[in-house]
């Protein structure tokens, strides 16, 4: 029968057979399925897996320091590149959901070649596509390969696209990913990160994006994920995070009347993203959390928890 250390010994044999002296480039994205084949990748050819990973500016609060350096910490060859201001400047003015969407696609895409070719002779691109990717013909959830085809289908693939491509994940489900990868010895905490849209904080600001929005909802969503850790209720939910609205609304503070922004929390039980239940949250932690929340991050005076199920209501807002 499977087992994870079996499937490690065997698909490590089988990439260093294939793959031999040749160079591999793979793009990190934090999450669970990209960080176990690089750590796959990496037990079979070492220095000749070159990491790359992105910042959006678009991740969690301190998100991209701290994995950069628990995957420098893991010995892997990785690169971070702070490309905030790409993103950033490029969504300037853009509200609607599918043009971010695209526009991230597009500069994601761009940031990956500039930083592929500085990579000389690399023969492979390696992605922690896993099979239900594979059956999905298009993926809900994305990931790189999603984009590229839909932004690269006139006008020519970017140089990268031309590379061989290399999945040692491709037949395996979430839940075997995770078990190879503890096998491998990736912390849990890693291996138990919920999922997070490629898109990051873009889609969970609705209207416009600024670096100011996206400053304050990090700090919304930091107190919030980091509450759900410290309560013990990170594990029981599938996914969490919270949404900034375009809308302002009265309050008071002393004797002087605001009119400050609205967040919202949502946290969902699913088991593949595609219906959802909206968790029964324990109503002191919501207490808790809105008040720190209101307390300590300007420009915030409301916070409200969203109570709709998937379907109609998708995870994320946009
Ligand atoms: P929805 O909002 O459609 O989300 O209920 C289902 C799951 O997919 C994630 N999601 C995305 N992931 N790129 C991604 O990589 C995207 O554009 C995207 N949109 C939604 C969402 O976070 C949830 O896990």
């Amino acid at each position: 029968s499977w087992t994870p250390d079996a499937f490690v010994e065997t698909t490590v044999a089988a990439l260093k057979e294939k793959i031999g002296d040749d160079k591999v480039i793979l793009g990190l994205s934090g999450g669970v399925d990209s960080t176990v084949a690089a750590v796959l990748l990496h037990k079979a050819i070492g220095k000749h897996l070159h990491c790359i990973f992105v910042n959006n500016g678009l991740l969690r609060k301190n998100e991209f320091q701290d994995v950069l350096d628990q995957y420098q910490h893991m010995g892997l060859n990785v690169k971070g590149v702070d490309a905030s201001a790409r993103f950033l400047d490029a969504l300037a003015g853009v509200s609607d959901p599918e043009k971010k969407r695209k526009i991230i696609g597009k500069v994601f895409i761009d940031v990956f070649d500039d930083e592929s070719h500085l990579v000389e002779d690399a023969k492979w691109l390696a992605q922690g596509t896993i099979y239900p990717d594979v059956i999905e013909s298009v993926s809900v959830t994305g990931g790189p390969s999603a984009t590229i085809k839909s932004h690269h289908n006139v006008g020519g693939l970017p140089d990268f696209m031309k590379l061989n491509v290399v999945e040692p994940l491709k037949m395996l489900f979430k839940d075997e990913v995770r078990r190879v990868g503890a096998s491998l010895h990736i912390d849990d905490e890693r291996l138990g990160r919920h999922p997070f849209p490629g898109p990051g904080l873009a889609i969970r600001i609705l209207g416009d994006i600024t670096r100011e929005k996206v400053a304050i909802l990090q700090e919304v969503d930091a107190i919030f994920i980091n509450g759900l850790r410290e309560w013990g209720l990170y594990d029981k939910v599938w996914q969490a995070g919270a949404m900034l609205l375009p809308v302002n609304s009265v309050g008071v503070m002393g004797d002087e009347r605001t009119y400050e922004k609205c967040v919202v929390l949502r946290a969902v039980e699913s088991t593949d993203g595609m219906t959802a239940d909206w968790v029964d949250l324990p109503y002191a932690f919501l207490q808790k959390t809105s008040n720190s929340i209101i307390n300590k991050v300007p420009g915030v005076n409301r916070v409200v928890y969203d109570i709709s199920s998937k379907p109609p209501a998708t995870i994320e807002w946009e």
